[in-house]
């Protein structure tokens, strides 16, 4: 299981409010004994975090606010000491405005080999006013901000599918490609084991840069799109050329995916024979806690993942996504739900939202194939919704005219001990408060609240990943689906040795089969052992 770690919401070591290396090093030993096997932390590098540090201006060093390079190494050390793994974030896509690259871009002529580092286009219209063509930001917006030339006068435009602080790189540039294997070789050598790649589906553009147009994405057909900046074909080169990079390495290095693609089959390309590792899975985050939905999204993620021979991934949640919690407390909607502002308005049962959050917990970590979990998830943390808006920081709040709240509620930094804020996110003297304010009702959900606590969801992720790594059926392998228990509203399969996960999401109780023991349960069983809805169980198959 790999463990996501939010950088600036895990553990404050030095007491501003945010979280930083030192102390998610003290945190180490947690996440250890936690059942972790390896480590996602988000970018880290300095950083003018115009967005939470996916605006990178320096790939090689750390941001002061979460340590320094020697703090990185020891970290590096400690963690495998422990037997943890270590992936950190590469943002290939778009460098932050701060970047030496871009300011010598905005330094140097139209042309120069200094702007072919990125998409810069003069404008349409008689006076170039209007940008080069119709791409949106995916912060809303225009995609294109024009510029000021040394003369003074308004001249040409930048590509930035994120923030105007994010200007996009050119990714036919061969420099840019020379320029990110060198930044994979220097963190390898410093000894990690692989990247989380941000954005892996955003590096190629259409040749010419077409308008989009009446086009949708995502898609609503499963029909191939050629949509002219998202999973182009041209990107998987750059893959295999990164694979060829990890590959020479003697210890394994790895590469983790972040594609947001319209379907399994569209994933599973990202990691054929010789290109990715892994991929998130986001089809199983996004699909609703419907039994058709789940089993779809699982039968097509296996299928898509055996044709290309790599191991499937199940996520439930991220630091860009609402929580799952507050997703599954929502009754379920065919309409994906990735976003606060798709959920907000609803009608919501968090006692419900919280069940699910661990029967769908069981059932991932049953499931063939890598699991993620998202830090504060084994806390069964919940969407904090209310944040007041004038601490808002997600850029989406700004950028949508304050019309969507943003990602901030999935962020808000977690709670380890204690009866009160920072409820010891942050030392005991610290000079400020959490940069995001934590609930006053997460003193029931730290780390030390729960633990001991058998019915607590901190205890259930430990007893489930004890059991993942010491029963033989699982991880990696293969499932059945039980055709025994086949009852609309429960999921049922087994493997193999003697192993099997029933799923009751919506059917009225039902019996766990002949010659079965409990091995855990998502939550409290009826008589004679029958699973209620909204409850998982593991059970080791006697014969
Ligand atoms: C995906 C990251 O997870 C998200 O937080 C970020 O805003 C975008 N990529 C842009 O880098």
């Amino acid at each position: 299981m790999i463990y996501e770690v939010y950088i600036r919401s895990f553990a404050d070591g030095d007491g501003d409010g945010i979280g930083d290396i030192a102390g998610l090093r003290a945190r180490l030993p947690h996440l250890s004994d936690l059942g972790v096997d390896a480590l996602w932390i988000t970018p880290w590098y300095p950083s003018p975090m115009t967005d939470g540090g996916y605006d990178v201006a320096n790939y090689r060093g750390i941001d002061p606010r979460f340590g320094s390079l020697s703090d990185a190494r020891q970290l590096i050390a400690e963690a495998h000491a422990l037997g943890l793994r270590v992936l950190l974030d590469l943002v290939p896509n778009h460098v932050s405005d701060q970047h030496p690259w871009f300011q010598r871009a905005l330094a140097a002529a139209p042309g120069s080999p200094e702007r072919a580092r990125f998409i810069f286009r003069d404008g349409r219209g008689p006076d170039g006013e209007e940008a080069p063509n119709d791409w949106r930001s995916n912060f809303g917006g225009p995609a294109w901000t024009r510029v000021t030339e040394a003369d003074g006068c308004p001249g040409q435009w930048y590509l930035h599918l994120f923030l105007p602080g994010q200007p996009d790189l050119d990714w036919t540039n061969p420099e840019v490609r020379a320029e990110f294997e060198d930044v994979m070789r220097y963190w390898f050598e410093l000894g990690i084991d692989g990247f989380r790649i941000d954005v892996a589906h955003g590096l190629a553009k259409a040749p010419g840069l077409p308008d989009i147009g009446s086009l949708v994405w995502p898609p609503v057909t499963h029909e191939p799109v050629d949509h002219p900046h998202w999973d182009r074909d041209e990107i998987h080169e750059i893959y295999r050329s990164w694979r060829a990079l990890a590959d020479t390495y003697e210890q394994p290095r790895v590469f983790v995916a972040e594609a947001w693609v319209h379907n399994p089959e569209r994933l599973a390309r990202y990691v054929r024979a010789g290109e990715l590792h892994t991929a998130f899975n986001f089809d199983f985050l996004l699909a609703p806690w419907e039994a058709g939905s789940l089993y779809e999204s699982i039968v097509a993620t296996l299928h898509a993942h055996q044709a290309v021979g790599a191991p499937p991934t199940w996520v439930l949640s991220n630091h860009d996504t609402v929580r799952e919690v507050s997703r599954y407390a929502r009754a379920p909607s065919k309409r994906p739900v990735r976003r606060l502002g798709d959920v907000i308005d609803l009608p919501a049962d968090f006692s419900a939202g919280r069940r699910r959050a661990a029967a769908a917990a069981l059932l991932m970590l049953a499931l063939p194939g890598g699991a993620y979990v998202y830090q504060g998830e084994e806390l069964g943390l919940a969407e904090v919704e209310d944040l007041p808006d004038d601490g808002l920081q997600d850029p989406t709040w700004d950028q949508s005219g304050h019309s969507d709240r943003g990602r901030d509620g999935c962020r808000v930094p977690i709670p380890w001990a204690g009866l009160e804020p920072p409820f010891a996110f942050s030392p005991a003297d610290a000079s400020a408060p959490p940069w995001l304010p934590q609930p006053a009702g997460w003193r029931h959900q730290s780390v030390q609240a729960q633990t001991g606590d058998e019915h607590s969801m901190l205890e259930l992720y430990r007893r489930a990943l004890r059991l993942r790594r010491s029963h033989p059926a699982l991880g990696d392998g293969q499932l059945r689906w039980l055709r025994t228990i086949e009852v609309p509203g429960v999921l049922a399969f087994a493997r193999d040795p003697g192993f099997a996960c029933i799923v009751n999401l919506s059917a009225p109780p039902i019996a766990p089969p002949d010659a079965s023991e409990l091995l855990i349960s998502s939550g409290p069983l009826r008589p004679e052992g029958r699973i209620p809805a909204d409850t998982t169980v593991w059970l080791s198959l006697t014969c």
